[in-house]
């Protein structure tokens, strides 16, 4: 976090009101890597006037020790470890712990956190009857946030955010309830029974277990999905101050339920423009329908006055290729090869890449494949609905929300969320009365 050094120490920039001449010296913050900031806290009481930055394009929000970007050269960290490197050489519990406790574990963290988990999977018995007032063709995402949001009235044993011993309870029943949850979305959806978590497995296991197995047979748990289902996971496990976890800080600066604030991070999640893109970029591919009509929904993408834009590409900070796609689109060569399966889908998106990518519209612009363009074309071949690709984005990304919650809650400058606005309404007025309207 950064340190108060005194001003006096610090590097600084100077603000010059050129309708007064009056001028302000501000201190300019550095981070371990990464940008400068400069800490405007101080500018409204100083000048009476506000920053101006709608999308938070230029806003640092908070000081974080947990995930790195550099979209400029295409780099995501956690904790300092490259994506492809945890990607490559861990599983998803390693980079859960990660993402928590800032070190990789050792066998015996690692025994002991895992074995945590495992017996927090199972939910309250009761709250299988929320299940029951959504209708079976309710979206699996507008059920996870009915569900996860129940929480807040189930576990009131893990609520009190500020017991460090609680805080850790209510991440590791988040991270552990959520891939249950995503699997009795998806069973209510088809009118199958629930399938119970086994402590025998491992987490992403469990997952395809609780997902694909049913009581009339065996499920024989591929290991190629369960490699490729975990290392989704950690491709999607956390990505600094994205729209989501923007709202579940937001959210809990107000010192709200936990599972509340999760919630509330699954909604903002949801957007096609955030997590919902993995779905849409399916509908992108199965609406373009071939190869030849490629230039057309490139001509659209580019047309101003057509709102469809090329889902799975561009990026609020990537402006290089997004790491994460690119082990994504290794992945998905792997499982649909080791699987057998010739998706013309894939070729079909690696062909709309190829041509996006050599078009000076998105060449200017810096749009390249994001995480959400090759991840769809895998969970398709792995036997979910497309319904459920942003669930499984939810399951993987809530280790990253409980992380950046606790990191925030506990960091001694924390304060209330609440910004400011710049006021374009009416000035004040004399009331009407009805009569005179
Ligand atoms: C995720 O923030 C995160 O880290 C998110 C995420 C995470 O892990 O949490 O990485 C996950 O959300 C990935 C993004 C998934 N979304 C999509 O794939 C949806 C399609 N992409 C766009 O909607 C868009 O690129 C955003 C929302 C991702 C980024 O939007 P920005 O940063 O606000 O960019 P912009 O809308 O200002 O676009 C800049 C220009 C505009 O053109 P001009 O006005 O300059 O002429 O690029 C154009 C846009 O019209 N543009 C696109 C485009 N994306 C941007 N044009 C066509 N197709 C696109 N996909």
């Amino acid at each position: 976090m950064n340190d108060a050094k005194p001003i006096a120490n610090r590097a600084t920039v100077t603000l010059t009101d050129n309708s007064t001449g009056k001028s302000l010296e501000l201190p300019v913050l550095d981070g371990s890597v990464g940008p400068r900031a400069i800490d405007v806290s101080k500018l409204y009481a100083e000048t009476g006037m506000f920053t101006y930055d709608p999308g938070f394009t230029s806003t640092a929000s908070c000081d974080s020790d947990i995930t790195y970007i550099d979209g400029e050269v295409g780099i995501l960290m956690h904790r300092g470890y490259l994506i492809e490197d945890l990607a490559e050489h861990s599983d998803f519990m390693d980079v859960c712990y990660l993402l928590l406790h800032g070190e990789l574990p050792s066998v015996k963290e690692k025994t002991a956190f895992e074995k945590s988990i495992t017996y927090h999977t199972m939910l309250h018995e009761q709250m299988n009857n929320f299940f029951r007032g959504f209708r079976r063709d309710s979206h699996p995402m507008a059920v996870m946030v009915g569900v996860v949001g129940a929480m807040s009235a189930f576990y009131h044993d893990s609520t009190d955010i500020n017991d460090p011993h609680q805080r850790m309870v209510a991440s590791h029943r988040l991270i552990a309830k959520m891939p249950t949850i995503a699997a009795m979305a998806y069973k209510y959806s088809v009118g199958q029974p629930f399938v119970y978590p086994r402590n025998d497995l491992h987490y992403a296991e469990n997952f395809l277990h609780m997902m694909f197995s049913v009581p009339c047979e065996e499920y024989k748990i591929s290991p190629v999905l369960a490699r490729a289902m975990d290392r989704i996971f950690i491709l999607h496990a956390d990505h600094e101050q994205n729209a989501s976890t923007s709202t579940v800080r937001i959210a809990g600066s107000s010192n709200a339920n936990p599972f509340a604030c999760i919630a509330a991070g699954i909604a903002s999640l949801w957007g096609p423009a955030h997590g919902g893109a993995n779905e849409a970029v399916l509908q992108m591919l199965s609406e373009i329908g071939s190869k030849d009509r490629i230039p057309e929904f490139i001509k659209r993408a580019k047309d101003k006055d057509d709102p469809f834009r090329l889902m799975g590409f561009g990026h609020r900070v990537y402006k290089n290729y997004d790491p994460r796609a690119k082990v994504m689109q290794k992945s998905c060569h792997e499982v649909l090869g080791e699987l057998g399966i010739n998706d013309p889908m894939l070729e079909m998106a690696m062909e709309l890449e190829k041509i996006a990518l050599e078009d000076d519209y998105f060449v200017e612009r810096k749009l390249f494949p994001n995480v959400d363009f090759y991840s769809g074309i895998i969970l398709k071949a792995m036997g979910f609905p497309t319904s459920m690709f942003t669930v499984l984005f939810a399951v993987a990304r809530t280790v990253g929300w409980v992380a950046q919650w606790r990191e925030m809650i506990e960091d001694p400058k924390q304060r209330i969320s609440r910004p400011r606005q710049l006021y374009h309404g009416a000035t004040e007025r004399a009331y009407v009365p009805l009569e005179k309207r």
